[in-house]
């Protein structure tokens, strides 16, 4: 990115790198926060990518903007919410209408192949991301270091196979059988199909600890994310944090980006042994992939049976306090990047009626949920990583397609894969210490700032939301959700459209 282009932020001129996003603009140019919350907290993007709505600004008047999904352009006009914005909504354009046989929806590695496998079938196929680069949260494009990355050559088959791709497209509702409404940034758009294909993919689960709403504090991935779109993290000093392999990676990714990494794993060391060896005989690919990544991190700044007991700092983060269930102890950084794994994106599925067990999308042997005509694939599934999304991408694909024979041959490999997501998730379960760690002051719901203190007399979910507005902010639950469902056992079956905001206009 070596190019510099011009960016205002609350009346302030700043150089920024091209095609950096506006969030890594904005942090680069004015610091962490980006807004104040309901209760007047400061606030800073946590998630990364689309999710949590803590980067919201008003860009070139038009308010409630999520920084991290859109890219700077020369000239752009930005306010944080730390200035009174001039709140503007842009107008609705005339809804469009699409049509296709197979619409795809989320383009991850369980999209893409969803997407070629139904396309070079002969299928006319519509590929859809909120992102602005296809790819999803792997195979995420990365400005600060331009290099090859796997989903070229998916985007060499797309296009050959004549997939029609369209970023920066929400789904946002379902206004009719077979008919979902997109969310695209030069109006809305109907799309009409005859089967469809969810791989919507996952985010990460958040636990709130005291601290964990100040600036400084983000997801391990949604930190990775910032940084892939230009945030420049060199020489910083970084603590990764909770648990799941992706700490590992984001962890390396940082390093290689200049960052003094440590990373704290909540899983003990005789579990982490034991997964390792059950990957010695079963996928030994991953085992080394686990073992260079620690490499690279350094062995001694990786810490198994340790967790982030709160987060201290006035305006930002600058210490974490550590764990191990013995003693405590302080760590001075400048960036805390903690999640504790991943949790899948239900809200599509579940709008559309598919049935949901043991928190995963109910499919069959052919990816098929309950609802005929409708797949899903990926994290969606269960959470098992890149090989599982792309092989049952491709048996939805050629089921879509009505290549029954050839998804059939996939059986075996979409089996192993499955086998990985078990064994993730009985390596990486979350321990019971971590329920202790929010206090009756500290924020459960970020977006209606509802702390602990008040939700522990509610007997369920529901009754917490109506008397607390608990879930009921412009995340709908994204982040809390899965809060609450660890801390008290509530779950959240319902839904409601649109699954993510959008302006009135836009619906009607
Ligand atoms: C933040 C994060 C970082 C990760 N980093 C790594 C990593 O570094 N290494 C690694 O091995 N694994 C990583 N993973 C795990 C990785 O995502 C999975 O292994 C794999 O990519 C899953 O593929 P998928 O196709 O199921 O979903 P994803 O890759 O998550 O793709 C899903 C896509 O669906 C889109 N989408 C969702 N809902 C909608 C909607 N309503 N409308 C339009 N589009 C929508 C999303 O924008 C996204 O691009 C990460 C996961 C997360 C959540
Ligand atoms: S950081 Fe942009 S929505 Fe979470």
């Amino acid at each position: 990115m070596a190019d510099r282009i011009s960016l205002t932020v609350d009346g302030q001129s700043y150089d920024v790198p091209d095609g950096c996003s506006v969030a890594a603009g904005v942090m680069q140019s004015t610091g962490l926060t980006f807004r104040q919350s309901v209760g007047g907290e400061a606030r800073g993007p946590l998630c990364g990518m689309g999710v949590c709505f803590e980067c919201r600004v008003t860009i070139d008047g038009e308010a409630h903007q999520r920084s991290c999904l859109l890219s700077c352009r020369d000239g752009m006009q930005v306010e944080t919410g730390q200035q009174t914005a001039s709140f503007a909504y842009a107008s609705g354009s005339e809804r469009r209408n699409v049509e296709c046989d197979v619409l795809v929806v989320g383009a991850g590695p369980g999209g893409v192949s969803a997407a070629v496998s139904a396309a070079e079938q002969g299928r006319r196929v519509v590929l859809l991301d909120e992102n602005a680069h296809i790819g999803g949260q792997i195979w995420r494009y990365d400005a600060s270091a331009p290099t090859a990355n796997p989903v070229d050559a998916w985007r060499t088959r797309l296009v050959d196979a004549n997939v029609t791709i369209t970023a920066r497209a929400a789904i946002v509702a379902q206004p009719a059988t077979n008919e979902l409404l997109a969310d695209v940034a030069s109006g809305p758009v109907a799309i009409r199909y005859t089967k469809l294909i969810l791989a919507c993919g996952a985010r990460e689960r958040f636990l709130p600890f005291p601290g964990w709403t100040l600036p400084g504090v983000f997801g391990a991935g949604g930190l990775q994310a910032l940084v892939k779109s230009g945030y420049d993290i060199a020489n910083k000093k970084i603590v990764v944090a909770g648990t799941g392999p992706l700490l590992l990676a984001v962890g390396a990714y940082l390093c290689k980006r200049g960052a003094d990494v440590t990373v704290l794993e909540q899983t003990p060391r005789e579990k982490l042994l034991r997964f390792a060896a059950s990957l010695a005989w079963r996928q030994p690919s991953k085992l080394w992939e686990a073992f260079w990544l620690q490499w690279h991190i350094g062995l001694f700044s990786y810490h198994p049976g340790c967790w982030v007991v709160r987060a201290e700092g006035a305006h930002q983060v600058h210490a974490v306090m550590v764990s191990d269930g013995q003693s405590t102890w302080s760590l001075a950084c400048d960036a805390l990047a903690c999640g504790y794994g991943l949790v899948p994106n239900l809200e599509l599925a579940r709008l559309l009626g598919c049935a949901i067990d043991a928190g995963y999308v109910r499919v069959d042997a052919t990816q098929q949920t309950s609802v005929p005509g409708v797949y899903a694939v990926g994290e969606l599934t269960g959470i098992g990583g890149v090989d599982k999304a792309l092989v049952e991408g491709q048996i939805a694909g050629w089921t879509a397609a009505g290549r029954h024979d050839l998804a059939a041959d996939l059986t075996l490999a979409r089996d192993t894969a499955e086998n990985f997501v078990a064994a993730l998730d009985e390596t990486f379960s979350l321990r019971d210490e971590l329920r202790l760690l929010p206090d009756k002051d500290t924020i459960v719901c970020r977006c209606e700032d509802v702390a602990y203190g008040p939700l522990q007399s509610h007997r369920d979910g529901r009754e917490a939301k109506l008397q607390t507005r608990c879930g009921m902010g412009p995340c709908q639950g994204r982040i809390c959700g899965p809060a609450v469902e660890f801390l008290f056992g509530w779950h959240n079956d319902s839904v409601r459209p649109p699954i993510l905001p959008t302006t009135f206009a836009k619906l009607i």
